[in-house]
Formats: structure tokens, C-alpha cells, sequence
């Protein structure tokens, strides 16, 4: 099984979601920059592929293992299914078992490392989708179980009937977006063992200086932890999150080469009680009480 909660030990993944099918020299070159900086987790989903369509960001990975065999050994592959586009989700045994033999065709790969289901669906009975994902695990197709935007109460329930491990789980948490500290979501993650991975990182730009108004206190607050820290304030949005007691791994998801290096930067950062509160308060709008 993957040691993905293993406290203590700082990590990021690197997503594809911003990626089509024909952007394998870009996804060689991003793939290169980020394993020489140590990180090894590679997040793709059925789903992603922008332009290029459902299976887009999936048959690209398959497209550079081609190119670079070399390239991902080694690294862990995390994708996802669920997501229905047009339906809108569907977690049924026969979808996902069907969703994941299709995401191993275009992966090039005969098991999944890690396989999420993407969002919860609410027609799904939870004993329905452990069992598929069960199957999914005794036939060899995947190797660990993740869920994706689950609510703790999902999780719990899905836990219920789920005899494999459910070692990850993918939600969305930034210095823009901080529900899970409150939401119950990391604290279940931390009692469970449940590794967390934090999709859009920097709010999906919303850091940026462009970003909007109502995380203008955020970007401030970055800004001045970034010069006390001699660092960017991207550095610091992803040290945020690495601070969490709960095991979390940021995916970063900038196709930029410099801002990639900012947020790799953030593992060299130790942000003090005070700096991660500062971070908090301005997120929320108000001071602790
Ligand atoms: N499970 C889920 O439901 C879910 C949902 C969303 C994402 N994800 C995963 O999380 C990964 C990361 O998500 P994300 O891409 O949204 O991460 P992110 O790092 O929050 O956002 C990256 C986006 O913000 C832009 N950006 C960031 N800083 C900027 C700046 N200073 N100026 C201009 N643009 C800026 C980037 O543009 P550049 O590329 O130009 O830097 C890029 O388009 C995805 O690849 C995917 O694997 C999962």
C-alpha cells in the first residue's frame, strides 16, 4: 500500500488537468523538472483533457510513456472516474468498472497506483461503489482507493462497506479556500489515516496579483510572509499547506516553469504558528476568536 500519510514527511504531486492529449513534449519536459526535484506523484482523471476531450489528459500520459519509456518509472499514478460529463456523475459498479478498464487502455498501464472516484454521486449507494471499487482492487486494476470531494459523512459511509484501505482523499484546500480546516474533513483524514490531496493549490490563479477582490487580504497576507521569508508568495501558499498536521500533498498545477519552481520552493519553508494564523484570519475575514 502507498505511504502517502506518513507524517511529517513534506510532499507534492503534479497535475495534469491543464493539459491535452498533444501537449507530450510539454508534459516530457514538466514531468523531467518535477522528478529532479524529488516529487513522484503524477495526478491525471478520466476527465481531464481540455480541448482535446474526455480521456485527453490520460492518453497524453500514455503518449509519453511511449515517447520517454524511462520517464515514470518509479512514479505514482493517481487518476480518477466518476465523472459523467453531461450526466453529471455516475458511481454505478458497472461505470466505474468500465471507466477504469478505458483510464488503463489510455494510461498504457495494466494497474492504476491510485484510483479515485472524482466527485460523490448521489444515486450511488455506497455499498454499490465499495463494491465495485473492492472488485476493482481484487482483479489487480488498481492498486489503492481514493475518493475526491467527498463530505466526511461520504466518507464515513463509504468506509462502512469498503474492505480495502481508503488511503487518500482529494479535496479542494488553499490559502483562498479554507472550508476542510472547519468542515470536519481534515480532522477525519487525521483519525482515519486518510492521506489528503489538495487540488488548486494557488486558488486556480486566484493568488495571483490579479486575482479577486475578496482574496485580497490573502494575497496580502502571503505577500508579507513572503518577504519576512525571502521567498515568493506561491512558496508560501503551498508551505501553508504543508504546515497542516494532517498529511497533505499539494498538486501543483501551474504549466509555468518559474511558478513551479516558486511552489517547489514551498517545501524549504517553515512557517511559524503565528505566519499560518495570519494565513487563517485573512482567509476567514475576521481574527481567531
Ligand atoms: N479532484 C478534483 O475535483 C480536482 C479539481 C481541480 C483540480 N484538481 C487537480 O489539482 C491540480 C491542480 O489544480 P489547478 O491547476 O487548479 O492548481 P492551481 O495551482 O491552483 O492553479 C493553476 C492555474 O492558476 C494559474 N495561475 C496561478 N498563479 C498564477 C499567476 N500568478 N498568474 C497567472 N496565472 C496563474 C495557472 O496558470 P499557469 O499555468 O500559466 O501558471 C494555472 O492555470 C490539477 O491539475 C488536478 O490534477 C483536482
Amino acid at each position: 500500500m502507498l505511504a502517502l500519510s506518513e507524517r511529517g514527511k513534506k510532499r507534492l504531486a503534479y497535475g495534469f488537468w491543464r493539459f491535452t492529449a498533444d501537449q507530450v513534449d510539454e508534459a516530457i519536459a514538466m514531468i523531467e523538472r518535477v522528478r529532479a526535484s524529488g516529487i513522484d506523484h503524477l495526478d491525471t482523471a478520466d476527465v481531464y483533457g481540455g480541448a482535446s476531450g474526455f480521456g485527453g489528459a490520460e492518453t497524453l500520459l500514455g503518449a509519453v510513456r511511449a515517447k520517454a519509456p524511462r520517464l515514470l518509472d518509479g512514479a505514482m499514478i493517481a487518476t480518477k472516474a466518476g465523472c459523467a460529463p453531461g450526466t453529471p456523475y455516475n458511481s454505478s459498479a458497472p461505470y466505474l468498472k468500465a471507466a477504469c478498464e478505458a483510464s488503463l487502455k489510455r494510461l498504457g498501464m495494466e494497474r492504476v497506483d491510485l484510483f479515485y472516484v472524482h466527485r460523490p454521486d448521489l444515486l450511488a449507494h455506497p455499498a454499490e461503489v465499495a463494491g465495485a471499487l473492492d472488485e476493482l482492487v481484487r482483479e489487480g486494476k488498481i492498486a489503492c482507493v481514493g475518493v475526491s470531494n467527498y463530505t466526511a459523512a461520504e466518507v464515513a459511509a463509504l468506509k462502512r462497506f469498503l474492505k480495502a484501505p481508503l488511503i487518500a482523499h482529494q479535496i479542494e484546500f488553499s490559502a483562498g479556500h479554507v472550508d476542510p480546516l472547519f468542515d470536519g474533513t481534515l480532522d477525519q483524514a487525521m483519525a482515519e489515516d486518510i492521506a489528503v490531496a489538495a487540488w488548486s493549490p494557488l486558488a486556480r490563479g486566484g493568488l495571483a496579483e490579479n486575482g479577486p477582490a475578496d482574496l485580497a487580504a490573502v494575497r496580502a497576507a502571503l505577500a508579507k510572509l513572503a518577504a519576512a521569508h525571502g521567498v515568493s508568495p506561491n512558496a508560501i501558499a503551498i508551505a501553508f499547506l504543508l504546515a497542516h498536521p494532517a498529511a497533505v500533498t499539494p498538486i501543483l498545477g501551474t504549466t509555468n516553469e518559474a511558478r513551479a519552481r516558486e511552489c517547489i520552493d514551498g517545501l524549504k519553508v517553515n512557517l511559524s504558528r503565528r505566519d499560518w494564523y495570519d494565513i487563517v484570519e485573512a482567509a476567514r475575514g475576521e481574527r481567531m476568536p
